[in-house]
């Protein structure tokens, strides 16, 4: 255990963000693990009291940090969260989606990890009106951007025992940006020779990951296939309530449920928090707590396995007392 404290820069934003964010310090602290959390704001609401939806100090104080708690934002999610993944050079967007034991899901079987390249593709902000009636977009990939992402997978994968990857392109109507793609996880993957590599294409994947997602371990693939694909996985393990997200880049790392700000069960005290816990979770690990780490999830999954959940789930619980839940069975 580290003898200084960790230095967590946490950014609560808008709606259900600080709710569940709260019930995630909770559990983070019920841990024993010394952290020092600094609180920005960000998002509408700050966006209406001081001008900016991102502050100059909130953008510091996430550079300064060991690492970064999100929580959600609204209708400024895409000045607050794209900005902060680009200023952080956070290039992987890793989310996982796994079944859980005790909620009612389409496939027991899934257990995946999606690795989203998170810089480039068609959300590289390239989009032009040519005329009031033609728009354009382009679409940037680069041998750069997506070597670096196929090595993360291959890597994450032999590091966490899986055997298999699954390149996912549309290389067949994309030639030229996923052909280069596919080319530099084909030629990356040549240095894994202990790793099953295989290649498939986006819509057959969508067909393939509703009918048995079990055949998947591991998918790399470019920013929008990795942004649509992450939530189908996240339909078939019981909801977006479950799923935490990490952003990885050489010297920051910020994690985020994939969740938003839901207004529509905001300020009730009735929100999920298990996106937000099981992003402690990827925070501990990240930070080389990974006995913690492994003790909140151990916890967060007998708490599902026990029905003690929110609303979403079945459960009777409220956000705080689900967060209580948690900490008991730590
Ligand atoms: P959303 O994820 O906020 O909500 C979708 C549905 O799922 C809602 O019915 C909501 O109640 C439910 N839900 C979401 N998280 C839940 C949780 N933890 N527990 C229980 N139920 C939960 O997505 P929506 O409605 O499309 O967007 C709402 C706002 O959030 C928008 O302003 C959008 O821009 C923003 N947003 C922000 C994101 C971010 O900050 N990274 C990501 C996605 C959306
Ligand atoms: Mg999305």
């Amino acid at each position: 255990m580290s003898a200084k404290p960790y230095q967590v820069a946490v950014i609560g934003g808008d709606g259900i963000g600080p709710e569940v964010v709260s019930a995630a310090l909770k559990v983070l602290e019920a841990t024993g693990i010394r952290f020092d959390f600094q609180s920005y704001d960000a998002g509408d609401a700050c966006l209406a009291a001081t001008g900016v939806a991102l502050p100059e100090a909130t953008l510091q104080g996430a550079l300064a940090a060991e690492a970064v708690l999100f929580g959600a934002a609204g209708n400024s999610a895409a000045d607050v969260i794209l900005r902060l993944r680009a200023e952080l050079g956070t290039f992987v967007n890793l989310r996982p989606a796994k079944a859980y034991a005790g909620v009612d899901c389409l496939h027991p079987a899934t257990d995946m990890m999606i690795v989203r390249e998170n810089t480039e593709c068609i959300y590289a902000g390239h989009e032009n009106v040519l005329t009031p009636e033609v728009t354009i977009a382009t679409r940037v990939i680069t041998v750069q951007a997506s070597e670096r992402i196929a090595r993360f997978a291959l890597d994450w994968a032999g590091q966490h025992g899986r055997t298999t990857v699954t390149a996912v392109h549309k290389a067949n109507v994309l030639r030229k940006s996923d052909g280069l793609f596919l080319a530099c996880c084909r030629r990356v993957a040549r240095e894994y020779p202990a790793l099953k590599y295989e290649e498939a294409l986006v819509d057959s994947v969508a067909m393939r990951m509703v009918l048995d997602p079990g055949q998947f371990q591991v998918i790399v693939t470019t920013n929008l296939f990795g942004d649509i694909l992450s939530d189908l996985a996240a339909g078939l393990i019981g909801g977006l309530g479950l799923c935490p997200s990490a952003n990885l880049g050489p010297r920051h790392a910020l994690f985020e449920p994939v969740h938003g700000s839901a207004p529509d069960i905001a300020g009730k005290n009735l929100a999920n928090p298990t996106a937000a816990i099981l992003c402690g979770a990827m925070l501990l690990r990240h930070l080389g707590e990974p006995q913690a780490a492994a003790r909140v999830e151990g916890a967060m999954e007998q708490c599902l396995a026990a029905h003690e959940t929110t609303g979403d789930l079945g459960g009777k619980l409220s956000t705080e007392q689900a967060a209580q839940a948690v900490i008991k069975r730590l």
